[in-house]
Formats: structure tokens, C-alpha cells, sequence
């Protein structure tokens, strides 16, 4: 807690005289080299000198150095991204030097070694960057005009657009607050997203140290300060954010695909403290129908919170309860932090030390430092060996039929020093580099998770693993999901979801989520109710919360709550097959599958600000409601007709609507033209057949749209090696017709799910005259006159239909059905 003493005038007054010393700049130019072969053009300037680097033709790598040449190695975040170099050539003037790609040049100043990059076409993308550096630091100065918005930097409080906000890249554990100005959480992703009137560029530092954003201090400029390690950025540029989200996560890496299981309803409470606690829970999910896959053990399941272990009063028979949960279609996953105990006859310590796996000072005095289970020591992910070992460790669960694992802690947090995190002169080996941990402290969250997954991977023999992780860099995206830490059961932190959420989306995380309920303080069921709405659509979906607070499952409040939180968690559950083509898509594009609607409607400003509304996909909004007794709302809907998912009314885009939305109803609208699938509902994802899948179609409006139908086993990594089928569901619709079509673009009869597809059209034009293309035996068609919707059943995987719409002149005419 801080008191007044914090504002004491000595503590906020002005700089004194030997900060204010001038910054030093790299100086005039003085010579350059040019490699054509490597891509790369050395500028050798009067103080420090410049490297650029064409990555590729839109991902331009920029060094601040000192030496002869450029240290070109890269953290763990960046990807060899394996593409010949591009074609580069240099032309000077008298004040600059140009060094151009095919789509983009970079303008250095010959004065200052300043630069900018533009498109080829001259037009700028950026604005000009200064590299200074003075003794607080090395610092990139990114010129903004008036009109840019700024995102993405990962996990971080406050509003969607961050300009006018300050963070510090630094992995940290906040318990409290979490409010807007917290410079830091638990993830760091240096990767800021540059956006002015639809044209956009992304600009990563690849540095795990401490790196401050100040994108507040000056009316027409960011800075990023480092004090540790080198000044190495990524400006990556293209047409469109998409494209750019596309660029950055093919250096930083994409999701693979989690199993189906991972994408289901989670129940978590820190703790349930038994098995028959947790058997309780799981049998109630069951008893009350509503669905869930995945219970989870927080850390009174170790005996004495020793990671790798079980309590065995508490949990007498581990892999009985893991049977019974199996069979009654649940999967656990344990908490496993990275603090070992230090505990000369516990297995996992001994072997750490014998082995050397720890990290350590640079004399070779162990570290240690303080957690849940008191002295503790860490293994070095940054050393393969020690990596690798830990990896191996979860044989202990896998062996019990565990297939997913929550990383905590792993910034990593130490209780007894007033950092609240390792020893800053703690030193990594990392690859032989031998770095502080000063130096490369936002890697370790990020290390474990990987060294978890690897390990998993290896030890699930094809089955896939899920990992869950509270600490990460830049390329966590790689390993593992990202939940948000420890919020609040307050209505500002459920605010605050949706903007923490769509920038963690644009920073290349894709599968992310928060605690539902929220963590900390006693949540309400109209809290509940309202954030399991929301939660519904959340990529990660888990429900969690701290030890002493009222309990937060579904049916702790009263019948009304319970049948909200089901009827949302079961329409989850329905649109699965959607979600899990969205994950798809994620983890070949790097786009988010929530997504803030300037994503989607780039070229309208109204939509620059907007972080309480959000679209699932490309075609689907949600506007929840977040604060308390609030049963009205208002929604912008972009250009285009929509519809009110709730209520089918139409309504016309451009403009503000007002919302209804009773406690029972989150405003939800489809695009006009969507398209998307659903599975039947099940209990468990163990339980859902896909061989019936629903296909909604949304037929107001004309012109065209598609989708994606994207299905595999679901559970092993077989689809890596082709065993998946993509479909394309396409619709083509003019005023008196409309053509749908599926096709199947990647085919693998191994891979196949899908039986049957029942397709139903809303929205229609008119009433319908006839469809064609369902001659063959099963398929039939049939029109509800009351619904005013036509529906179709048919086995053929690959289809084509007809809908005819009496023209204007010929007036309606009763519909010819066929089949039943
Ligand atoms: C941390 C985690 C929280 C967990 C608790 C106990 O506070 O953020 O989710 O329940 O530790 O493990």
C-alpha cells in the first residue's frame, strides 16, 4: 500500500541538472556498407551506428550498435522465418541515404542517423524514429501525428487505444491494483500497434529487459526507453492490420491448435482443498446439465506445496479421482509452479542440484527465494538441459491421465524482497551468453511455459497438450494460453476485460481469457451472470477465485443465475464448430478471435475507440453489459444491416441503437450474410458428436460471403501432417435468388466428421419459391411459414442450393417442398 509519502515533493519534483544533460545521438553519418547477398546496409555514424536488416519485404529489422558489426542474435521470441532476402538496393542524396526493398525504403537522415520507412510508392508509413540515449537509458522517439491510435502492448490496464498512457514491459505479480495507471502485469509484449485512419504499422523491441513505453509525455511522439540489453526493433508494415498481425506472428510464431477440451466451459477455485471436494463439484456440473470440461487443482493438492507431488491426506487416491472424472467426461489440471522447495529429501530438489539445473549466482551460490511452499529454488529454462528435465517431470501427472497444466507465478514472484521477483544479478546461462536475469527476466515465464509444453508434448505420445500461463513475452502464443491474473469480482475489472483482451488479440495472443467472476473480493450473481456472458464468447473460458471469497460456481446464486450462466455456457458449447474454425484460422493468420471492430472496419473512425464491444470472428458482435443494474445499452453497429440475435429484428448500420438487454440477455447481432456452424450440445466436449453440424445463415442483404469450416480429430496432432478437412462455405444472393454452396477445399477421409449438415436460412428476402440442388435421396427441404425460415438437411458432404425468391411482379406463391 502506499501512503502521501509518495507524492513528497523530493519524490515528484523536478529533474535534477544531471538529468536534464543533453541525450547523445549516433551523429553524422560517416560511412556505410552495403550486403546485398544478407539484406543488409551498415551505417556507421560519428557516436554509434545503425543496422538494417530486410527481414522480409514487410518486417524491417532495425539495431542500434556500437562495435564493428551488429550482434544479429534474436531472443526465443523471434522466428527464422526462412525467406530468401528480399532484393535491396541503396542511393544516397546529399542529406540522406535511401535503402530500399521492393515495397518499402527506409529514409535515414545523414545528420543524426534518424530514419523513417515508407512505402515504395514514397508515401510514409512511419513517422521519423531518433535513437538517443543518455545515462538513464537508450530510447527510440516514433514521431505520431494527431490522428494515430495506439495498440496492442499485451496485458495491460486502461483503455483500448493507449495513447496518453505510460507501461513498463516488466513481468510482475499484482495482486492489487489492477487500475489504470499499474505500469506493469504479469505479461510483457513489446509489440505496438500503430493505426492512423486505417493505414498501420506494428513495431516490436526485441528486448526481455525492462523497456518503458511513454506514449503520453510528448503531444506528437512515442518513446520507448531500454536499460538493459540492445536497442533491436521489427517495424513491420503492410496494407492492413490483418496483414500486419499476419507479419508479426510469423516472426513470433502462431497457436497450434489446442485440444477441443481446452475451448470448453473451466471451473476453477483456489482451492478445492479435497478430492471429495472436487468430486462434488464435478458430480454437481453433471446433476445440474451444465457443461463443463475441465476442473482444476490449485496448490492444496501438493503435499506441503511441493510441485510434482500430491497430498495424500487431502487427496488419498489422485488416480481414482482421475479415472471417475475421466469417465464422467472431465479433465483436470493441476497448478505447477516454478519454485522448487528446498527440502534435502524431496525427490525433485535433490535432482535439480545434482544436476546443476538451478539458477544461480555468478560465485555459484544457489538462489533461492521465498513462495508458497517457503524456500524455494528455480530451475534455468534458459539451459536446454534444465529445460528439458523439467519437461520430463510431468510424467508424474500424464502418467495419471493428465494432459493440460496451469503455470503460476512464473515472472517469477518471490514473496521476501522488495522487487518481488529474483535477484536482478541471478545469472542465466542462455545458450552460453551467461545473462543477468536483469537482463532477460521477461523470458523466464515465458521458458517454463515452453520447457512445460515440449515436455507434455513429447510425453503425450500425439495427444495435444494445453498449457496455461500467467507469465509471457512476445511468442507465448507458441506454448501456451494466457489467462490474466488476479483481478476483481468488481464491475471495473469485468470493464476492463474487454480492452485487456483485444490488445492481448492484437499482440499475437489469440487464446486468452480472464477469471470469470473475478479472482479477488466476493462476487455477485448479477456479476456472475454478466461476466459469464461475456466469458461465453472468451477464447480461454474459465471461471476462478481466491480462497475466503464467496464461491463462484454457477448455482451459487440462486436458480435465476444458474439458468443464465447455463443457457450462455450451453450456447458455448453449441457454437463450438465456429470457435474451433476461428482458432483455425488464428493459427494459420495471427488474428485474434476477438477482435475490436476497427479490425473489421478499418476505414470507419467510429469504431477507432470503441473497446465495449467486440466482434467474435469477422461477422458476429457482442455487446456485453458491465456495470450494475444496467438493462440498457448503447451499440454502434458499422455500415451494413445487421440483426438482433435475441429478437431477429433488423436493423440498419451507421448508426448508435439502444440496447435492451434484461439481466438474462447479452446484446449479441450477426452481420447481415453470416454464416457459421454449430454442434449439438453436450455436457463435455467428450460427448459432442460433430457429425451433425448446423449451419446458420443470416440471408439478409445481398451480395456475397463466406466462411470457414475447419475440422480434425480435435485431440492429437495428426492434422499437422494433413489429416484435417476445410470446407468453404459460400453464399451468393441477388434479389431474386440465393445460391449457398459447400466445398470442400482440404480433403482427408481419416480426418472426417461431418455426416450431415442441416442448414437453416433466416432472414429471408420473401417467402421462398422453390430450391433447387436436392434432388438426391435424403436430402429434403422444408419452409417454416412462422419462422419464415427455410431448412435443409442433407448427407452430401459437398453441396450447392437454390433458393428462389418470387420476383416483385409475380407476387408470392406457396413454396413446393420436398422431403418430409
Ligand atoms: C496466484 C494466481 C491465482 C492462484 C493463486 C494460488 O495468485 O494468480 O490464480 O489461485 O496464486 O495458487
Amino acid at each position: 500500500m502506499q501512503t502521501s509519502e509518495t507524492i513528497h515533493p523530493d519524490n515528484i519534483g523536478p529533474k535534477s541538472q544531471m538529468d536534464m544533460k543533453p541525450a547523445r545521438t549516433p551523429g553524422r553519418l560517416q560511412s556505410w556498407t552495403f550486403d546485398p547477398e544478407q539484406g543488409i546496409a551498415l551505417l556507421y555514424g560519428d557516436h554509434a551506428n545503425l543496422a538494417i536488416r530486410f527481414v522480409s519485404e514487410e518486417i524491417i529489422r532495425v539495431q542500434l550498435f556500437e562495435q564493428e558489426q551488429p550482434d544479429w542474435s534474436a531472443t526465443v521470441a523471434v522466428l527464422d522465418l526462412e525467406q530468401a532476402v528480399p532484393v535491396m538496393d541503396v542511393t544516397e542524396t546529399e542529406t540522406e541515404l535511401w535503402v530500399s526493398g521492393a515495397k518499402h525504403t527506409v529514409r535515414v537522415s545523414r545528420a543524426e542517423l534518424s530514419f523513417q520507412l515508407l512505402r515504395s510508392d514514397g508515401e510514409p508509413v512511419t513517422g521519423a524514429h531518433q535513437l538517443e540515449w543518455d545515462r538513464t537509458g537508450t530510447r527510440c522517439i516514433g514521431e505520431l501525428s494527431p490522428t494515430a491510435q495506439l495498440y496492442g502492448l499485451g496485458e495491460t490496464t486502461g483503455d483500448l487505444n493507449k495513447r496518453g498512457e505510460q507501461y513498463t514491459m516488466w513481468n510482475s505479480d499484482v495482486f492489487d491494483p489492477h487500475v489504470p495507471e499499474t505500469p506493469s502485469l504479469y505479461q510483457s509484449i513489446p509489440f505496438l500497434v500503430h493505426f492512423d485512419q486505417g493505414q498501420s504499422y506494428g513495431c516490436f523491441l526485441d528486448n526481455p529487459g525492462k523497456c518503458d513505453y511513454d506514449l503520453r509525455n510528448r503531444p506528437d511522439a512515442y518513446e520507448i526507453q531500454i536499460s538493459t540489453g540492445k536497442l533491436d526493433m521489427y517495424l513491420i508494415a503492410d496494407e492492413e492490420l490483418k496483414q500486419v498481425l499476419t507479419h508479426y506472428t510469423a516472426l513470433t510464431g502462431r497457436i497450434s491448435m489446442p485440444p477441443l477440451w481446452a475451448l470448453g466451459y473451466h471451473q476453477s477455485r483456489y482451492s478445492y482443498k479435497s478430492q471429495e471436494e472436487v468430486m462434488t463439484i464435478a458430480r454437481t456440473f453433471r446433476e445440474k446439465q451444465i457443461p463443463c470440461d475441465v476442473i482444476y487443482l490449485d496448490i492444496h493438492y501438493m503435499d506441503g506445496y511441493r510441485v510434482f507431488t500430491f497430498d495424500k491426506e487431502q487427496f488419498p487416491d489422485p488416480q481414482q479421482m482421475m479415472t471417475e472424472l475421466v469417465e464422467m467426461g472431465f479433465r483436470v489440471v493441476p497448478i505447477v509452479d516454478p519454485g522448487v522447495k528446498k527440502d534435502a529429501s524431496y525427490s525433485v530438489y535433490r535432482e535439480g542440484i545434482q544436476h546443476d539445473y538451478f539458477c544461480k549466482k555468478l560465485e555459484g551460490d544457489l538462489y533461492t527465494g521465498e513462495v508458497w511452499p517457503g524456500e524455494s529454488a528455480f530451475a534455468d529454462f534458459t539451459k536446454e538441459e534444465a529445460a528439458r528435465w523439467w519437461g520430463r517431470q510431468h510424467q508424474y501427472y500424464t502418467d495419471m491421465g493428465i494432459s493440460g497444466i496451469w503455470n503460476d507465478m512464473n515472472e517469477p514472484s518471490i514473496f521476501n524482497v522488495d522487487s518481488k521477483t529474483m535477484d536482478l544479478d541471478v545469472i542465466h546461462e542462455h545458450d552460453g551468453r551467461y545473462s543477468t536475469h536483469e537482463e532477460i527476466h521477461n523470458l523466464y515465464g515465458l521458458l517454463m511455459s515452453r520447457a512445460t509444453f515440449l515436455g507434455l508434448r513429447e510425453l503425450l505420445e500425439g495427444e495435444r497438450a494445453f498449457v496455461l500461463t500467467r507469465a509471457g513475452y512476445a511468442g507465448i502464443q507458441r506454448y501456451a494460453a494466457v489467462w490474466t491474473g488476479d483481478n476483481r469480482s468488481y464491475w471495473e475489472h469485468l470493464a476492463m476485460v474487454m480492452p485487456m483482451t483485444l490488445n492481448l488479440g492484437l499482440s499475437g495472443i489469440p487464446f486468452c481469457g480472464t477469471d470469470i467472476g473475478g479472482f479477488a473480493h466476493h462476487a455477485s450473481g448479477e456479476l456472475v451472470a454478466r461476466w459469464t456472458q461475456l466469458g461465453t464468447f472468451s477464447p480461454y473460458c474459465r471461471n476462478h477465485s481466491l480462497d475466503g471469497t464467496r464461491y463462484q460456481e454457477p448455482w451459487q446464486f440462486g436458480e435465476e443465475i444458474e439458468a443464465i450462466c447455463k443457457q450462455y455456457i450451453e450456447l458455448r458449447y453449441r457454437w463450438l464448430p465456429h470457435l474451433y474454425s476461428l482458432f483455425h484460422e488464428a493459427s494459420r493468420t495471427g488474428w485474434p478471435i476477438l477482435r475490436p471492430l476497427l479490425l473489421e472496419f478499418p476505414q470507419d473512425a467510429e469504431t477507432y475507440g470503441l473497446s465495449d464491444q467486440m466482434m467474435v470472428g469477422s461477422q458476429v458482435m457482442i455487446a456485453p453489459i458491465y456495470r450494475p443494474n444496467t438493462t440498457r445499452r448503447a451499440v454502434y453497429l458499422p455500415q451494413g444491416s445487421w440483426v438482433d440475435y435475441w429478437t431477429g429484428e433488423e436493423l440498419e448500420g451507421g448508426q448508435y441503437h439502444l440496447a435492451t438487454a434484461p439481466l438474462d440477455t447479452m446484446p449479441i447481432y450477426i452481420r447481415g450474410g453470416a454464416i457459421w456452424t454449430e454442434a449439438e450440445l453436450a455436457s463435455s466436449t467428450q460427448y459432442q458428436q460433430w457429425d451433425t453440424i448446423h449451419i446458420q445463415l443470416y440471408a439478409n442483404g445481398t451480395g456475397e460471403s463466406a466462411t470457414s469450416y475447419y475440422e480434425d480429430d480435435r485431440q492429437t496432432y495428426d492434422y499437422e501432417s494433413g489429416a484435417s478437412q476445410m470446407f468453404e462455405l459460400k453464399r451468393v444472393q441477388t434479389e431474386d435468388r440465393l445460391s449457398f454452396s459447400v466445398s470442400r477445399t482440404h480433403t482427408c477421409e481419416d480426418a472426417a466428421s461431418v455426416k450431415k449438415w442441416k442448414l437453416t436460412v433466416r432472414h429471408l428476402p420473401r417467402t421462398p419459391q422453390s430450391v433447387e440442388g436436392l434432388e438426391q435421396q435424403g436430402d429434403s427441404w422444408r419452409y417454416d411459414q412462422e419462422r419464415h425460415e427455410v431448412i435443409v438437411e442433407t448427407s452430401r458432404i459437398e453441396f450447392e442450393i437454390n433458393i428462389h425468391f418470387p420476383s416483385f411482379l409475380s407476387g408470392h406463391s406457396c413454396p413446393r417442398p420436398s422431403g418430409d
